[in-house]
């Protein structure tokens, strides 16, 4: 069945101890494709993908891949399991080398792997001996979507990969993002909404946990609510 989705979340709650952040959210991903996660500042978005990731846990609610539910599984199950994360803060080990880090994402695996994350972003083949911590910071970006690339995901979920980069190589970024998401499942969290909307063919909105509006990017564009919900 090609229309079933390969991550179906539903009624989905989560938070941090006492604080609940996530209130019943419903959302779901193709096999192959982009879907934005949008909303103002604080609405959930991290908190959404950590769920996913496995990294908080889920308080209601479940989460299924390839129809089989996952929210019980740890991080590094679900990473097995073909779940690849960008977090939107420390994704990469800024002591080592971008070789290094690019070997601890591809654990073991051919080095051709990494060949092809270098035709994605040539630019780090320029920079392999660097360490990490010096890139600037849309090498950075790139460096961390690269290493996620190597553990071969079915799902990269992105927290904001554009986030302190400068205009040229964002669209650097999301011309690749567009790429990859004719081959695989991408989860995009964005603040550039332009750009998400281009790369995703669907959208959701969150605002205070829940799903505000939802449907295909260019509905979500032309929305007359979407600016209310991303206005401050
Ligand atoms: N570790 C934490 N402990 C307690 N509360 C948290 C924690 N992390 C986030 N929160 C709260 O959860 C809510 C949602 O935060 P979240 O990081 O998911 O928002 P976001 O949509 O990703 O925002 P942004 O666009 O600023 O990244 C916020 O009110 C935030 O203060
Ligand atoms: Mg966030």
């Amino acid at each position: 069945m090609s229309d079933a989705p390969l991550l179906e979340v539903t009624d989905l709650c989560s938070g941090y101890g006492r604080s609940q952040v996530l209130f019943g959210i419903t959302m779901r991903a193709p096999h192959a494709g982009g879907v934005a996660i949008l909303g103002r500042n604080g609405a959930g978005k991290t908190t959404l993908l950590k769920t996913l990731a496995g990294e908080l846990r889920a308080t209601g609610g479940s989460i299924r891949l390839d129809g089989k539910p996952i929210e019980g599984r740890t991080p590094e199950q679900r990473s097995r399991d073909g779940v690849g994360s960008v977090p939107q803060e420390q994704a990469i080990f800024a002591r080592m080398t971008v070789r290094e880090n690019l070997l601890l994402g591809a654990r073991g695996r051919d080095s051709g792997a990494i060949d092809q994350v270098l035709r994605i972003f040539p630019k780090l083949g320029r920079r392999l001996g660097q360490t990490a911590g010096t890139l600037s910071g849309g090498e950075r970006k790139m460096l961390a979507v690269g290493r996620a690339l190597l553990g071969r995901p079915r799902l990269l979920m992105l927290d904001e990969p554009t986030e302190g980069v400068w205009i040229g190589v964002i669209e650097e970024i999301a011309d690749q993002l567009m790429e990859l998401a004719g081959r695989m499942s991408i989860i995009l969290v964005e603040q550039h909404v332009e750009l998400a909307l281009r790369v995703a063919s669907y959208a959701y909105v969150i605002d205070r946990g829940t799903v505000v509006l939802e449907g295909p990017a260019d509905d979500v564009r032309n929305d007359k609510a979407l600016l209310r919900y991303l206005a401050p």
